[in-house]
């Protein structure tokens, strides 16, 4: 078993998704489908594992999706959590447990890192300036304080946003700022937040993952590391003025939260802990250093590509940082998927939602994990198609694995009613020779996160079964040399047995049927059980692996996919057309194409980000106020519109030139306004 050989225990952790809305297939297609047959697989290794995964609770995607629905954050996650949960498992996701972080334990160990860290004096602390409410003793977050807003006099204007004119705003923007909580004006205080020192632990990452996980992560994955750590870490705050996540555990901290990219990574952790108390297991040896270093255990995170830095960079400075934790062995992240030649989107209600899909798919479960599995984003981004989902089916699920298995048993059963006699092993050299290679690649490729290759050796199996099979045609000697037709339906048999094998960490409710056609009990057939049938064996009766898609199913689905885009559009407010301009006042505006080399936030604001901007002519400064939309690690390296001769203007002591194009999506979100594949910098868009 490839590098990974080396360990006794393995420690598989899936993204926590946000508990803010439904699973659809971009989640499955990015964390889980991969870790399933990666798990289930190190599971037919009978080897030591457990996978962990459960819902995020807390941040401000839980806050504002509590918003827009009108209910509490507490409501929010109940509902999604519990969706979430059984979408997962009605899917046949096997995780070791399903956890959630608003738990107590997760919230214990989450305090429990910091005052580790803290205690260990790792915090640099950092005052900046925020409304105060002295009555009630507390910071308030945005949405307490309420004042007038400097864009169209609404009255009830909150401190992140007038809801009236839509302006996006600072606490201190509002004119006569009052706080909800005693109704009195707030006073400007400083406060404090406790920052980790990502620039102190440079060289150490440096060393760990630059010189140690070179040519063992994923290019996509080292790529995106080595450009954040070229351009310099900068120290990150740990802790928030909010009302909602879970609390520092300082008294000169009262009212404020642990970040939630601090807590989520240790609900990790948390879960394990959950699951081991539950089993009668000891957590610790799936996460701490061991006294020997050969009996730790082996760290894997399986993730989508934007939680690429806190997975590689931030949560393995904290663990480094505690000391008694181990690190990430490797994160084999994926890109997108797209759906239907656009991005997904959950705002514009732009995706395949897996509980419409459970609903609407009935024991369809292997489908989809097939199709998903063709096609996931190993390397770069992917993309999903009905007509796709209804090929793949058809022409590969139907046509050669089912097509295989049900021409064999069909056979079995009319020549010798279902019973297998002598020839209890496979009967073919080339066909052993064959098979055993199919076991040795599809391993090797699982356990270099190459699900794609595993799969297509694994179909690669049935078409050398229906070659055999075609080849030998033993309807033409059944009458003429009854024991060559008998062998070669009975090795046929064993292909079938092996594939039954092989398809357990893909294609497990396929599996299932196949042990059961072939009447064979257990549970899993571990690679290395042997299968062998009995004389006198019975077969059970054949039934189908799969069944075609038909036409009139698919064109449903893209009716359905295009109605809920005339929804969302026709929901969307679109504001009045400004007044008219010429030419030559549109062709003054210098709009180019450039691309984000750094990005930090700016001290003592919420909203401002200094982004260092490569435009083609020069790399220069840009001043964003889109802070609150993007994690600044999050966006190194992305294509933007920049009008790069807007006049230069200060903005909190820093010299802003141009500005970048952006967006916003139905939620209010920005976006920002890409140039299209293959743009190049510098170039002008006009
Ligand atoms: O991006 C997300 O959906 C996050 N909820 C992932 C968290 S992963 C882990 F760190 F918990
Ligand atoms: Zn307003």
């Amino acid at each position: 078993m490839s590098d990974l050989n080396k360990f006794k225990r393995y420690t598989v952790t899936s993204a926590l998704p946000y508990a803010n809305g439904p699973l659809h297939i971009g989640h499955l297609a990015g964390a889980y489908i991969p870790a399933d047959i990666f798990v289930r697989h190190l599971r037919l290794r009978k080897k030591d594992v457990v996978w962990v995964c459960g819902s995020d609770e807390h941040g401000a995607a839980i806050t504002i999706k509590a918003k827009k629905e009108g209910i509490t954050p507490q409501q929010i996650i109940d509902k999604y959590h519990q969706q979430i949960k059984e979408s997962f498992e009605q899917f046949g996701i096997a995780f070791d447990i399903y956890h959630r972080t608003s738990s107590p334990v997760h919230h214990d160990l989450s305090q429990e890192f910091f005052l580790n860290l803290y205690e260990k004096g790792e915090f640099i602390e950092r005052e900046s300036e925020q409304y105060y409410d002295a009555e009630f003793d507390q910071f308030l977050a945005d949405r307490y304080i309420t004042g007038t807003c400097p864009n169209c006099g609404n009255e009830g204007a909150y401190g992140d946003q007038c809801e009236k004119c839509g302006t996006s705003l600072s606490p201190t923007d509002l004119i006569n700022p009052k706080s909800t909580l005693s109704g009195k004006a707030p006073v400007l205080r400083l406060t404090k937040h406790w920052y980790l020192p990502l620039d102190k632990y440079q060289p150490w990452l440096e060393e760990w993952l630059l010189e140690g996980k070179k040519n063992k992560w994923k290019t996509n994955v080292y790529g995106q590391c080595s450009s954040w750590l070229k351009a310099g870490l900068q120290p990150r705050s740990m802790t928030r003025d909010l009302d909602w996540g879970i609390d520092v555990p300082l008294e000169e901290a009262k009212g404020k939260k642990l970040y939630v990219w601090l807590d989520a990574p240790i609900g990790y952790i948390s879960a394990t802990k959950q699951w081991a108390a539950d089993n009668n297991k000891d957590w610790q040896k799936y996460w701490k250093r061991q006294a020997n270093e050969e009996d730790n255990s082996c760290l894997i995170h399986f993730i989508g590509k934007d939680n690429i830095v806190f997975h590689c960079i931030t949560f393995p400075s904290i663990l480094h940082a505690h000391g008694e934790y181990i690190l990430p062995e490797n994160v084999p992240a994926n890109e997108f998927l797209n759906l239907e030649g656009d991005k997904l989107s959950t705002s514009r209600n732009h995706a395949v939602w897996l509980h419409e899909y459970l609903e609407e798919f009935p024991g369809k479960q292997d489908e989809l994990r097939y199709v998903l599995t063709s096609i996931l984003p190993e390397t770069s981004d992917s993309e999903f198609t009905w007509r796709d989902y209804q090929a793949r089916v058809n022409n590969e699920l139907v046509a050669i694995l089912g097509n295989f298995v049900n021409r064999v048993m069909i056979l079995m059963h009319k020549y010798y009613e279902g019973k297998v006699e002598g020839l209890a092993d496979l009967k073919d050299e080339v066909l052993y020779g064959q098979i055993g290679k199919a076991y040795d690649s599809i391993q090797e490729s699982i356990e270099n996160y190459k699900f794609r290759q595993a799969l297509s050796d694994l179909m690669d199996v049935a078409r050398l079964g229906n070659k055999y099979l075609t080849d030998k045609e033993p309807w033409k000697t059944f009458k003429t040399d009854p024991a060559a037709t008998r062998e070669v339906l009975q090795n046929c048999l064993h292909i079938i047995a092996n594939l039954g094998v092989l398809a357990q960490p893909f294609l497990p409710a396929a599996s299932k049927k196949i042990f059961s056609m072939l009447n064979l009990t257990g549970d899993a057939f571990s690679y290395d059980e042997k299968i062998s049938f009995e004389d006198g064996h019975q077969l059970n009766t054949p039934e189908l692996l799969f069944e075609k898609v038909e036409d009139a199913v698919i064109e449903k689905q893209l009716e359905k996919l295009l109605n809920k885009a005339q929804e969302v559009a026709e929901a969307v407010e679109v504001s009045p057309a400004k007044e008219n301009v010429n030419y030559d006042q549109f062709s003054a505006m210098d709009i180019r194409v450039g691309t984000i080399l750094a990005a930090e936030k700016v001290a003592k604001t919420k909203k401002l980000l200094k982004l260092t901007i490569d435009t083609g002519l020069d790399t220069r400064t840009v001043v964003s106020g889109i802070a609150e939309y993007f994690e600044p690690e999050a966006i190194v390296g992305r294509q933007v519109s920049i009008l790069v001769n807007l006049e230069p203007r200060e903005i909190k002591g820093i010299v802003s030139k141009g500005m970048i194009l952006m967006s916003e999506n139905p939620d209010g979100k920005l976006i920002f306004v890409t140039p299209g594949e293959g743009a190049v910098n510098g170039r002008v868009i006009r």
